[in-house]
């Protein structure tokens, strides 16, 4: 399938840095792991991935901004184009070789998210999406869950853990939603419970505390399949607000109100 210059740049660095991902993830015991925060591990693969993501990227659109989970941001001469680069998401899943996480690279121009490719090296999952053009896996048109019957729905969410979050208002939430749906799931990479959403797998998916990292390039796969995302009072801007909920109209609408209802 012909995809644009933009989306061919994105998933050649993808799959570069996924290829290095894939190995490190087959020699996980010899990889030196630090301490980078409470609960909070980062691998040499993780700064590996950036490094060669931001070599590539920079190399194919010299003077764009890049902002990386590991490096932080980097200023471009371009002050309209900023990459926003998770190089491995699901990093808790990683180091303990469970094979759901991804590289998630999004590109913004001015304030919007113009494409975004999202890729777990572990089974060869690729989702690409540019602004009006469709989101896709693995070149097969992507739209989101038609379901608008609560009770038959698989929501996602994320459960904060030691040292992160408010545990009590997650488990506010996760009562008053657990009783009305058919399974909760938490997986741990938000960018792929994003692009799990925009594929029609689950058909919801909130969490609270992320990063631009997190959500950018799973909010464009999921707009561009035909859903909804936002921040968690269903009108804040998620990548600002780093609070996220989305799935098609119908449950996206019922999640924010079953999350309001949570937080009375
Ligand atoms: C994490 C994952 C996880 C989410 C955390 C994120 P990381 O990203 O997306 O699912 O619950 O809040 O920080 O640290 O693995 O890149
Ligand atoms: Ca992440
Ligand atoms: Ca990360």
């Amino acid at each position: 399938m012909l995809h644009s210059a933009l989306i061919n740049v994105m998933v050649k660095a993808a799959r570069r840095a996924g290829r290095s991902l894939k190995h490190d993830l087959n020699e996980i015991e010899h990889l030196q792991v630090s301490l980078k925060g409470p609960a909070n591990f980062v691998s040499l693969a993780d700064k590996r991935a950036e490094e060669m993501l931001y070599t590539d990227l920079a190399k194919a659109r010299p003077g764009y901004g890049f902002i990386g989970e590991e490096g932080g941001t980097r200023d471009g001469t371009d002050k309209s184009h900023t990459w926003i680069v998770d190089p491995l998401d699901g990093t808790t899943n990683f180091l303990h070789g469970i094979p759901q996480f991804a590289i998630s690279i999004a590109l913004q121009r001015e304030d919007t998210i113009i494409a975004g490719v999202i890729y777990n090296p572990a089974n060869d999952e690729l989702y690409i999406a540019e602004r009006g053009k469709g989101a896709f896996l693995n070149d097969q048109r992507l739209r989101v869950a038609g379901r608008r019957k609560l009770n038959e729905c698989v929501i996602a969410c994320g459960l904060p853990h030691i040292g992160r979050g408010d545990h009590a208002e997650f488990r506010a939430e996760m009562i008053a939603i657990q009783d009305k749906v058919a399974g909760l799931r938490r997986f741990g990479a938000a960018a792929l419970d994003l692009a799990f959403v925009a594929a029609g797998r689950l058909d919801g998916y909130w969490e609270r505390n992320l990063q631009p990292w997190d959500i950018a390039a799973g909010q464009i796969m999921i707009r561009e399949a035909g859903g909804m995302v936002s921040g968690i009072d269903g009108k804040d801007d998620a990548l600002r607000s780093g609070h996220v909920v989305c799935g098609n109209e119908f449950v996206h609408g019922e999640l924010v109100k079953m999350l309001k209802a949570a937080g009375k």
